[in-house]
């Protein structure tokens, strides 16, 4: 009898992964999730996951959700809308906590979910998770507290730590690509964003939790072909803004980030090597 938690079902990212998770693993195995409200333990237990109520910043909370428990895929994040130190006590604190406990537990495999905005600004070609996170060139404590929470858990005595760095997750009604329009104002109709559909992070992050011997290893969920704001101006239905057409992006490399190490070492394939290949299944 085998236990996975998984943090941050209720999110765009675990709403997606557990359901796929409760299908992929085998019948002797069990999803728990740690999850805020009723509600939420509600629905996560009707599709056949386990339970618990909590805040991953409550020490007793993460007891109860550890008790018993194999592997850990660290979802949850706070990171739209919160204060700062909202932002530090979940991304940071509680991860590392977290994973501090699920080490002394003898947790066998402990994945956590973080971002490609932790690379910060480009380095003349696409990030790769060999390259040190230097993240204090991106707007915003969000970066630095997940790049805080990778360090944090690497210097974990004993925790079985596989990190995969998320690029912009979209697909299957996640508003998150509808909503890009405000950061993306002000870009160049060149500058391209870095994306990775939810069945293709749902599948790194199985893979990341499955597959043996990559225990200290970081991986980038990011999909093979960026696009440009133009692409997303007009995937979203939304004018290409004129003043923007001859501005010139001064870090073409910036979130941009390799999925070699993925695809070589866990053998991922995206199910959409694009939004455009999204768009037209159906699945954005
Ligand atoms: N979405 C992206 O484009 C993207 C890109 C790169 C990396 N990531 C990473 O992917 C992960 C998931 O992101 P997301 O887009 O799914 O975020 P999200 O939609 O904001 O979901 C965050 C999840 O974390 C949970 N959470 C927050 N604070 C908590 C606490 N104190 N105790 C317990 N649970 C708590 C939330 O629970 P409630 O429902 O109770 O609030 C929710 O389930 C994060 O680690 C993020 O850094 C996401």
């Amino acid at each position: 009898m085998t236990t996975i938690l998984v943090t941050g079902a209720t999110g765009q990212v675990g709403r997606r992964f557990v359901p796929r998770l409760l299908q992929w693993v085998r019948p002797d195995e069990t999803v728990r999730v740690l999850v805020r409200g009723e509600e939420s333990a509600r629905h996560c237990t009707g599709l056949g996951a386990e339970a618990v109520l909590g805040d991953l910043r409550e020490a007793d909370d993460r007891k109860r959700a550890l008790k018993g428990v194999d592997d850990v895929v660290n979802v949850a994040a706070a990171f739209r809308g919160v204060p700062d130190e909202e932002a530090w006590a979940v991304n940071r604190d509680a991860a590392v906590a977290l994973g501090r406990e699920a080490a002394a537990a003898g947790v066998r495999r402990f994945v956590q979910a973080s971002t490609n905005l932790v690379y910060g600004a480009g380095r003349g070609r696409p990030a790769v998770p060999e390259d040190q996170p230097a993240p204090e060139s991106v707007w915003g404590v969000y970066p630095r507290s997940k790049a805080e929470a990778e360090a944090g858990l690497a210097a974990v005595a004993d925790l079985r730590l596989v990190i995969v760095r998320l690029a912009f997750v979209y697909g299957e009604g996640d508003p998150h690509l509808p909503g890009a329009g405000r950061f993306i104002a002000d870009w160049p109709a060149h500058r391209r964003l870095q994306m990775v559909h939810h069945a293709d992070v749902a599948q790194a992050l199985f893979r990341a939790l499955r597959t043996p011997g990559i225990e200290g290893r970081s991986y980038n969920a990011s999909d093979d072909a960026p696009v440009t704001a133009w692409d997303i101006h007009h995937l979203n239905g939304t004018a290409f803004p004129s003043a923007n057409a001859d501005a010139v992006d001064p870090d073409p490399w910036n979130g941009i980030a390799s999925n070699l190490s993925l695809r070589e070492g866990l053998g991922w394939r995206p199910v959409y090597p694009s939004v455009w290949s999204a768009r037209d299944a159906g699945a954005l």
